[in-house]
């Protein structure tokens, strides 16, 4: 028998309606017991001082890219599972625009297996709605569903065709799967290279204007209503898109939706930036589709989160190599490194005060669960949260340490990042996946 008493942290489990100084004791990878003082009773057990840090659930990322099978140059299972560790996380859901993609039970079936052998923390397989995410035909769902796949999504691409989403929506439904779109309409965005508004302007780059992916959303829940069928949005980026997904909400339909720390932060400014001669120039690390947009999008996906009209933060963590962002603008691959920086990024929400720490919490925990219904599936019963018998995977958190981002110490392949050399305030301090210590900081002080 294994245990591990974490001691006299303040235990915020929104599930659970926990927020208090308690401590958690967690026996052969399971919750036993949460209380105060209830690690003094157990003997031999490990133990963690966790006094004036923050004790919670693993987080749950419903948005990864893990890039294996086929881009491992750019990420493998082993190294953004690491990447998820340092961030907290202890449960990610791989997207399937691999190389093959994951559209058939073979592929999805070799993610699991690779994941048993490298992964350092669970890994949930997402499979294609399109076979080879071309848009043109559906993939096999019931196949996909038998591997064990948790949603379908062709993301990194928008099912296009209205009929074959239609179809894909309804098709769903037998399987109990969530359809997460990618929302831009392609013909609207394309070329388009960031947000259209003044930046691009300036910089003459054509746009990806806010309305292709209201556009979407919009089409997109029509379907959801008409086929009964739960409709997930993807990388929420837009107030548009924000009221589209409310006034769904607010009828019944079955729409669930993410937000990523970066869409909640930053703005397309950062496309551009002077270098000492004062010169504009572009930076590719903020190239990510759907693109950063304004300050108004900003607030009104911070409001969305606050209320619970966007379900989770999701990071949509997409490593690339040097060499496909280091290159001309519109040759660069979109997406951006986000599983080490997103709990710290986040918080930027709590400190300016949008945002409440167990808000914030709830979002990356039993929000993601509840969104897809992850606790229904055998074995994770339990997910994203710390009730006794639940799974021992917790997150422990320092909402006030200060630290440089330093892509160089990333456990991710990918350094594509906007935030190096910036200060966050917000650190993992440790992250336990199944009972045992997958990450450490030096402060960590063993009892
Ligand atoms: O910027 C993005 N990068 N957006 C996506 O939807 C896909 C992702 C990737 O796979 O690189």
């Amino acid at each position: 028998m294994t245990t591990l008493a974490i001691h006299n942290g303040r235990v915020i489990d929104p599930a659970q309606g926990r927020d208090g100084i308690a401590d958690v004791v967690i026996v052969d990878g399971r919750i036993a017991r949460v209380g105060p003082n209830e690690g003094d009773m157990v003997v031999e057990a490990e133990r963690i001082d966790a006094t004036g840090l923050i004790v919670t659930p693993g987080f749950i990322d419903l948005h990864t890219h893990l890039r294996e099978p086929g881009f491992e140059y750019k990420e493998t299972i082993a190294t953004g599972t690491r990447a998820a560790a340092r961030g907290g996380y202890t449960t990610v859901c791989a997207m399937p625009n691999t190389q093959p993609p994951l559209d058939s039970r073979a592929a999805v079936e070799s993610v699991l297996r690779e994941a048993e052998h490298s992964a350092c923390v669970r890994v949930l397989p997402i499979g294609c709605i399109t076979r080879g995410r071309a848009g043109r035909e559906l993939a096999p769902a019931g196949e996909l569903a038998m591997a064990g796949v948790v949603a379908l999504s062709d993301d990194g691409d928008a099912v296009a065709d209205p009929s074959l989403m239609r179809h894909a929506l309804e098709y769903s439904t037998q399987f109990l799967l969530p359809v997460a779109q990618h929302c831009e309409d392609p013909q609207l965005v394309r070329d388009g290279q960031m947000h259209e508004g003044w930046v691009a302007t300036r910089l003459g780059l054509r746009g990806r204007p806010a309305s292709a992916e209201e556009i979407f959303v919009a089409r997109d829940i029509a379907l959801a209503e008409m086929s009964g069928a739960h409709l997930h949005i993807c990388h929420v980026s837009t107030a548009g898109s924000v009221a589209l997904i409310a006034a769904a909400r607010a009828r019944g339909t079955h729409v669930t939706a993410e937000v990523t720390p970066h869409h909640l932060t930053l703005t397309h400014e950062e496309v551009a930036f002077a270098d000492d001669y004062r010169h504009l120039r572009y930076n590719t690390n903020a190239k990510v589709n759907p693109p950063l947009r304004e300050e108004g999008d900003l607030a009104a996906l911070a409001a969305a989160l606050r209320d619970g009209v966007i379900d989770a933060v999701a990071t949509d963590h997409a490593p690339h190599a040097a060499m496909d962002k280091e290159i001309e603008f519109d040759l660069a691959a979109p997406g951006l490194t986000m599983l080490e920086t997103a709990f710290g990024l986040c918080m930027r929400l709590v400190h300016d005060g949008q945002l409440t720490l167990p808000t914030l919490i709830e979002r990356m925990t039993i929000g993601p669960v509840r969104a897809w219904g992850l606790d229904r599936r055998p074995g994770l019963e339990g997910l994203g949260t710390l009730a006794p018998g639940a799974l021992g995977d917790v997150a422990i958190l320092d909402p006030h340490a200060e630290w440089t981002v330093d892509p160089a110490t990333f456990a991710s392949k990918g350094r594509n990042t906007l935030l190096a050399g910036r200060r966050l305030r917000g650190r993992v301090i440790a992250t336990i996946y199944g009972g045992r210590l997958v990450y450490e900081t030096e402060r960590v002080v063993a009892l």
